[in-house]
């Protein structure tokens, strides 16, 4: 079938197209409602359909012959440890530990938190969840403690899965110390906690509420899988919103299951018993979905790699596990091959390794910038695939379909939407832009399967965030256009998201802690270029009056609050002290108009403003330090 084809089919006849691809997947009952409606009026897909996530994913392996085929690849060169479990051994194991924590007390809709480094285990936890119908929610491991407490205190878990500790490069990061300390920050307590003990640090365990991994499963008997609606949640997964409260993302069972397995051949072009690795980590939807989810319901192989793209132990790492896995797809943010150019740009560590296995190059997370692409596609001499997504929608919005119909790509641009994605760009006044217009990327819905259902706790947010500024669209956040040929460029966020090194992260919640400060009256958190890492971001801080501390101080104090509070991923460092912000004159501050400074792009002076003079000087002050200046 062509790429029009397939996409025309999967727009003009979703439910044709979406049933046909849901026969893919192992159902305990068969969906025969393939799209309907919840009581809120939400799409949803194959309300009558029954399965088990990890019973596809694994069980269903095995019973079919591919149990002695390797499910995980665990590689730490933090560590120097490298393991192999087969799909039999990952199903075990995943039993055994599902058999624990329902030992415990864990049944269908309970919520488990999982706090983690890059370990076999994580992924074991996961899908125990899965199979007990509970309800995972991952917490990326470089959040600090009081990030934790937010998600715990939103998802009110039964239950909370963690380490001793995580190893960043030559650092031992005490992630038990921080789960204390998230605990006691936050107002829910989970019933009980099971910590893995690693070597390079053991943690103290709390009596009564603490268990230690292994003896936990020592005692337990495998848990069969437990059956559940196809609308079930599977997980919640929080990420950064534009307030300083996360949203929990709603994944489905059903859905996410049909659409991840569709994804594995259309977009990456990968078939049973290959291997494919996802360079992430499971605190991300990349890794929910490509580190784990799709390449196990695809019968794949993936890799668990608890390293960095450069310094473990050097710019070679790739290409490394790229020869010795057999890669035949690796995906990653283009920041970590920012990175690999940064201190190879000749790429003289590849001449090392055959990577005659490497059939495609995947990118996503962030805007792949044309001089990465290009470099990429001279060095790898495979396809090089950005493809655009969030976390909201699970899988890729637009790809080159490497499965389905590969095309030339286009420097800059993700090429073209995916099966079910209406991707449309719209005005202010919903208005389609013609070609090569920048607008607001919306998608029409109904959305594909696998995309969120909701926003966890809170449906009205759900619904504000996304599906109240166009009506009949999904907003997606991005600006972008559509060219002529159809290919989708997108250009960036138009809210205060902002993407470091590949994380997401909201301007509005550093804006937050900044403004908790003693001596701070007013600020604007923004993203500015920056070469390795995408974004930076930067604060413009009026002090208080009387205030009496250096710029330097506040710099640092600020820089020091923020890694508190949200952690070392936020990358806060720079902060400017201005002496006003240009604002409307009901007192709103113009932060769009802060970021097309940034960005070095004309903008439009609203007539609401109230002090136009603060913007050449707010411009001043940006051209000192470098900001806006390059692109202009
Ligand atoms: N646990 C604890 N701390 C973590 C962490 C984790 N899982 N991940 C990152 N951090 C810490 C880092 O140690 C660093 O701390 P420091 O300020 O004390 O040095 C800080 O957070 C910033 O990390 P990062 O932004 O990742 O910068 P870096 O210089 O360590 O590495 C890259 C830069 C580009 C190599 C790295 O960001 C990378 O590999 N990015 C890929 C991103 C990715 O996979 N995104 C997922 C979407 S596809
Ligand atoms: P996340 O939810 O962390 O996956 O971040 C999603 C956001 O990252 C999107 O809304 C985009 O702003 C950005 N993004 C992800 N992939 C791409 C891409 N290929 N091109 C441009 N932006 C991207």
């Amino acid at each position: 079938m062509t790429y029009q084809a397939e996409y025309e089919k999967s727009i003009n006849q979703p439910e044709v197209f979406w049933a046909e691809k849901a026969a893919d997947i192992p159902w305990y009952k068969r969906p025969t409602r393939i799209l309907g409606k919840d009581e809120q009026g939400t799409d949803r897909w194959f309300v009558d359909g029954e399965l088990n996530t990890c019973y596809a994913a694994l069980d269903y392996h095995v019973e079919n012959g591919r149990g002695d085929q390797i499910a995980i690849y665990y590689d730490s060169p933090v560590t120097g440890i490298k393991a192999r479990l087969s799909y039999s051994e990952l199903r075990d194991q995943v039993a055994t530990f599902a058999g624990a924590l329902a030992a415990k007390g864990i049944e269908k809709g309970d919520r488990v938190i999982i706090y983690m480094p890059m370990v076999s285990e994580a992924v074991v936890a996961m899908l125990a969840c899965a199979r007990l119908g509970a309800v995972h929610s991952v917490v990326f491991g470089g959040f600090a403690p009081h990030e934790l407490a937010v998600r715990i205190d939103d998802a009110q878990p039964k239950a909370i899965v963690s380490a001793s500790c995580g190893i960043e490069v030559q650092k031992v990061i005490p992630y038990k110390q921080m789960l204390d300390k998230a605990i006691e920050l936050a107002g829910h307590k989970p019933d009980f906690c099971v910590l893995l003990q690693r070597e390079q640090e053991t943690a103290s365990l709390i009596e009564g509420r603490d268990y230690d991994w292994q003896s936990l499963v020592a005692d337990a008997s495998p848990a069969p899988c437990t059956p559940v609606l196809a609308t079930d949640p599977l997980y919640i997964l929080y990420t950064s919103g534009t307030t300083g409260k996360p949203k929990g993302v709603v994944r489905d069972n059903g859905g996410h299951a049909v659409a991840l397995k569709y994804s594995m051949k259309a977009i990456y072009d990968m078939n049973p018993g290959e291997v494919f690795m996802a360079a992430s980590d499971v605190g991300w939807v990349v890794g929910h979905s490509y580190i784990v989810y799709a390449p196990l319901l695809a019968g794949c192989s993936t890799i668990v790699y608890e390293g960095k793209p450069v310094k473990t132990p050097d710019c070679g790492a790739f290409w490394r596990l790229i020869e010795e896995y057999k890669i035949k797809a690796f995906f990653t943010a283009p920041t970590a091959f920012r990175a690999v150019k940064k201190e190879d740009p000749e790429g003289e560590a590849l001449k090392k390794y055959d990577i005659s296995s490497l059939k495609n190059l995947f990118l996503a997370g962030e805007r792949l910038d044309p001089p990465t692409f290009h470099w990429l596609k001279e060095l790898v001499g495979v396809p090089v695939v950005d493809h655009w997504w969030q976390t909201e929608t699970g899988w890729a919005i637009a790809s080159n379909q490497m499965g389905i119909e590969p095309r030339e790509a286009k420097a800059g641009s993700a090429t073209v939407p995916t099966a079910g994605f209406n991707v449309q760009i719209l005005d202010s006044k919903s208005h389609q832009m013609p070609a090569g217009e920048q607008g607001s990327v919306c998608i029409k819905l109904p959305m594909p399967p696998g995309c969120l259902t909701t926003v966890y706790g809170d449906h009205g947010r759900f619904r504000n965030s996304y599906m109240s500024t166009f009506d009949g669209y999904y907003l997606t956040g991005d600006g972008g256009y559509i060219d002529k040929d159809g290919y989708v460029f997108i250009m960036g966020r138009t809210d205060d998201v902002i993407n470091v090194a590949g994380h997401r992260l909201s301007t509005g919640e550093m804006e937050e802690i900044i403004a908790s400060h003693s001596g701070v009256a007013e600020c604007a958190v923004i993203g500015i270029n920056d070469e390795l890492k995408g974004q930076l971001p930067v604060g413009l801080v009026i002090t208080k009056d009387g205030y009496e501390g250096t710029d330097e101080a506040l710099e640092a104090e600020l820089a020091a609050l923020v890694r508190s509070e949200i952690g070392a991923v936020a990358c806060y460092k720079q902060t400017i002290v201005v002496d006003r912000l240009p604002k409307t004159r009901s007192g709103k501050i113009l932060r769009n108009i802060l970021r097309s400074i940034a960005d070095g792009k004309e903008y439009q002076v609203p007539s609401t403003i109230d002090d136009p003079a603060s913007l050449p000087e707010i411009e001043a002050i940006m051209a000192e330090n470098n900001i806006g200046v390059a692109t202009a």
